[in-house]
This record gives structure tokens, sequence and C-alpha cells, in this order.
């Protein structure tokens, strides 16, 4: 029985998610991939740290990134850490060091990920990035692969659940906003900087992601029209329910006539939409394809369990494989979007 060694940068929220899936599915995991797990390095800032889960004690915690990259013993090392400077070196040396990675790390793909790719593909090694969009959902593969054979219309979504959570708690229990953020934080769907979340930020990383893996084009982050939820008031959200709307954080890109139209903005929903149901940390993606006309995908967009199901489905998938998937976002280079200014949209 072979097994696959696995170095985790980063054990936090999404880390220990994926620690505990790999622990309690081991049977499930071991039936459907033929392979064992077995993590054998874990880097984190601080090895002193009180933790709710621990793996095996014979897991070494390191907080030294060189440390962490210099076993030779690994086969796929998974950045669960976020960030764009230690993640990318780490990413950087794994891939040139002929390990596979998987990530979920939505800002490093926005703003590295093309670079990351081709030195992915230079190496001839693997570069899965499941979690990194919509947490637990599928939306990668889903767009990648089942859609493939689709011009894609237009992609509409909640991507960012800790927004959607505290939309979500405003409107059905009164909370205020500060103290729905707190929880937020708290239940593990925050980023390490929350203003990513509620200024519309991450939505617009996983915007720039779904973009280039739909349409192989580039809407540079800098152009993109960005609106998070921090001017939303209690009583925006009372009087949209008053008339039978949603005040929900709207992430969109749309295909018109040749341009791509895209942003992130608070927006009112007609209660009636699905997308209007869509509570707590949930995400949900609608997805127009000229074929296959609209697929809508919803579950939780943020946790631990969730996303660490996604990485993990990325681990075995890379373990199953001898021909790594190196077509990155989408089979093509990618080139720059031309883009519908905001104001004729
Ligand atoms: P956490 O903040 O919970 O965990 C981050 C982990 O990385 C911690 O273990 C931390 O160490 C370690 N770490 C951070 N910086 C460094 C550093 N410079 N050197 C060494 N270790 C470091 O983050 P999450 O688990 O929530 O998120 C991880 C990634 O997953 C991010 O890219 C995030 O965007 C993405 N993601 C998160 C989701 C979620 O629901 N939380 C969902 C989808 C994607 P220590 O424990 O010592 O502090
Ligand atoms: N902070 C992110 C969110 C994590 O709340 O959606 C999932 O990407």
């Amino acid at each position: 029985m072979q097994t696959v060694k696995l170095a985790i940068a980063g054990f936090g929220t999404v880390g220990t998610g994926l620690a505990r899936i790999l622990e309690e599915n081991e049977d499930v995991i071991l039936a459907r991939c033929g392979k064992k797990f077995e993590i054998t390095s874990v880097l984190v800032r601080d090895v002193n740290k009180k933790r709710d889960f621990l793996p095996g004690p014979e897991v070494k915690f390191t907080a030294d990134p060189d440390e962490f990259t210099s076993s030779p013993d690994v086969d796929i090392v998974v950045e669960l850490m976020g960030g764009t400077t230690v993640a990318k070196e780490i990413v950087i040396k794994a891939l040139k060091a002929g390990k596979h990675v998987v990530t979920a790390n939505k800002h490093l793909l926005a703003e590295h990920g093309i670079e990351l790719f081709d030195i992915a593909a230079q190496n001839k090694v693997g570069l899965y990035y499941e979690s990194s969009v919509a947490g637990g959902i599928p939306i990668i593969q889903s767009i990648k692969e089942s859609l493939a054979g689709n011009r894609i219309k237009s992609i509409v979504g909640i991507l960012n659940g800790t927004a959607n959570y505290i939309l979500s708690e405003m409107s059905t229990n009164g909370l205020e906003f500060d103290t729905a953020l707190a929880q937020a934080k708290e239940l593990g769907y925050a980023e390490a900087d929350p203003t990513f979340d509620i200024e519309g930020i991450d939505a617009a990383h996983k915007v720039c992601v779904l973009t280039r893996i739909a349409y192989g084009k580039d809407y540079p982050l800098s152009e993109l029209p960005i609106e998070g939820i921090t001017r939303v008031e209690g009583q925006d959200i009372r009087f949209a329910r008053e008339f039978g709307y949603r005040v929900k954080l709207i992430g969109a890109v749309q295909d018109v006539g040749g341009k791509l139209e895209a942003g992130v903005f608070p927006a009112l929903v007609k209660y009636t939409l699905l997308l209007a149901r869509v509570g707590g940390n949930y995400n949900a993606v609608r997805v127009e394809g000229n074929a296959v006309g609209p697929a809508f995908f919803h579950g939780q967009g943020a946790g631990s369990l969730p996303t660490g199901s996604a990485v993990l489905a990325d681990i075995m998938a890379l373990a199953k494989t001898d021909t790594p998937d190196n077509t990155g976002f989408c089979n093509a280079p990618i080139e720059k979007a031309n883009i519908l200014p905001p104001e004729l949209a």
C-alpha cells in the first residue's frame, strides 16, 4: 500500500479541518483512492500555540519555512496559511522541487496565479485549487470540466461566507454589524484580515479566478469595481425586507457582446430568487452556459470541514494520477480582458 506524504503549511481553520477529515474518513479515503495519507510536517507561526486538534505525535511542527520546505520526503505540499509572501515562496519552492501543490489561497492565485501555473507546468507537477473559491462547493471543477463545452454567459454568486453571514444575521436576527463580524471570525469564516471580507476584496479575488477559468481572460483586480458591505446599515436591510428584497454581496462577471463586465457589490435580491435564500456562511454560484442554461451551486462557502473537504478532494485527485492537470486556470494563455466600462453597464 503506497503512502502519500503531505506537508501542510498552515494549521488554522482549514489545515485543522483537513487533518480531522483525514483521520475521521480514513477508511472511505483509502477505499476510493487506494492510498494512505500521512502528514509528515506542519508549518505554523507559533509552535507552542494551544490547538484544538493535533495530528499524531510523529508529525513535526515547525515555524521555520526553510526547514519546512527542505524536507525531501514529501509528495504534496498543501498551502493553507494565506497571504502572498511566505505562501508564494513556499509554493514556488515546492513546485520547483517537483512536488504537487494544493492551495486554498485565492489571494495568491488572483495576484500570482498565472506565474505559479507556468512554474507548475514547467516542472510537470500539479497546482490544484478547488477550495479557493466558494469553500466546499466544487465550483472550480464544475466550470473547468463539467461545463467545459459551454460558452459561459455569466457567473453571478455569493462568494464570501463572512459577508453573507453578517448580512444574514443582521437581517434575520437583528444583529449589529460588528457583533455578526465577531461571530464570523470566531466561527473561522473570516480572513486573517477581515477587511478583505467586508470590503469585497476576497470576493473580488474569487471573481478574478472564476473569470480566468470561464473566459481565459484576466480582468485586472485594479480595474475591477469593488464595493463591500461596510456601508450597508441595519435600516437598509430592514427597508429592503419590507419591500420583499434581501441585501446580498454579489460577485459577478458576464459576457456582454465579447466584452466582460464584472464587479463586486451589495445588491437588492428579490426574496423569491434562490440567491436571496442563501443564509449564514453559505455561498451560491449561478453559472449560465449557452448549452446547459443556468446551473446553480449551493453549499458552505467557508469553514473548517467544508473547506477541508475541497482541499482533500484535490489531494486525492493528485494522489490518483500520474498525469496531473497542468492546464492551470484554463487550457490557454490568459489574455487581458476586453472590459466593458462600469459606467456603460
Ligand atoms: P488561519 O488564520 O485559521 O490559519 C492560518 C495558519 O497559517 C495558522 O496555522 C498560522 O500559524 C499559519 N501561518 C500564517 N502565517 C504564517 C507564517 N508567516 N509562517 C508560518 N505559519 C503561518 O487561516 P485559515 O485556515 O482560515 O485560511 C487559510 C487559507 O485558506 C487562506 O488562504 C484562506 O483565504 C483560505 N480559505 C479559508 C477558508 C475559511 O473558511 N477559513 C475557506 C476557503 C479558503 P499559527 O497557527 O501558529 O497562527
Ligand atoms: N473568508 C472567506 C469567506 C473564506 O468568508 O468566504 C472562504 O474563502
